[in-house]
């Protein structure tokens, strides 16, 4: 039988399923994260569930002022075991579709050398508009990041 995976907005109770997807993540995190998008009208978090399991996430955070025709996406991340199935690309199709009609290009961070994330993003239409050299902090090392971006609407 093919696996039933449903893409959804964050629920109050989802901090446990979200810690599980972020493990390095401390404490509470999860739950104050959990939270504050819950009260936030810019930010939303998409999860994929299967058999009421939190088996992906993606964040989408909308700009304000001069930048309210901008959004951001961050923290894609889809279960080591469920991956290869398509559903890292449910979840961006997802947060690209509940884009509110003032956002007008989507953008993206993502370290040079995570070749499934730069391809994923690719074949959904995001291409390469820079390189920021030390964007991340990874395990005490600054690495390279590529900045992707996608124009919608
Ligand atoms: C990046 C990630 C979210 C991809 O999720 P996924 O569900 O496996 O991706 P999908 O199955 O939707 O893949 C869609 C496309 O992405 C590309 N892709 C995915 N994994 C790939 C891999 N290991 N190597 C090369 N391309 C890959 C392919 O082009 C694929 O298209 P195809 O199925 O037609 O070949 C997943 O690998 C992951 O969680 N990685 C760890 C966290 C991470 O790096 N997040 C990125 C943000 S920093």
């Amino acid at each position: 039988m093919t696996e039933q995976i449903e893409i959804r907005e964050i629920k109050k109770n989802d901090a446990i399923g979200l810690s599980k997807l972020f493990p390095h993540w401390k404490g509470n995190l999860a739950e104050k994260k959990t939270k504050k998008t819950l009260k936030s009208k810019r930010e939303k978090r998409f999860f994929a569930v299967s058999n009421n399991q939190l088996i992906g996430h993606i964040k989408s955070v909308l700009g304000t002022g001069r930048h309210k025709h901008l959004a951001e996406l961050f923290s894609l991340i889809v279960a080591p075991e469920k991956r290869g199935k398509g559903i890292g690309r449910k979840l961006i199709e997802r947060a690209l579709k509940e884009m509110p009609a003032q956002i007008k290009i989507v953008v993206f961070q993502v370290q040079a050398d995570n070749k499934p994330a730069i391809e994923l993003y690719r074949k959904i239409g995001f291409e390469q508009y820079g390189f920021l050299e030390k964007g991340s902090m990874v395990d005490g090392k600054l690495v390279d990041n590529i900045l992707m971006k996608k124009e919608i609407n």
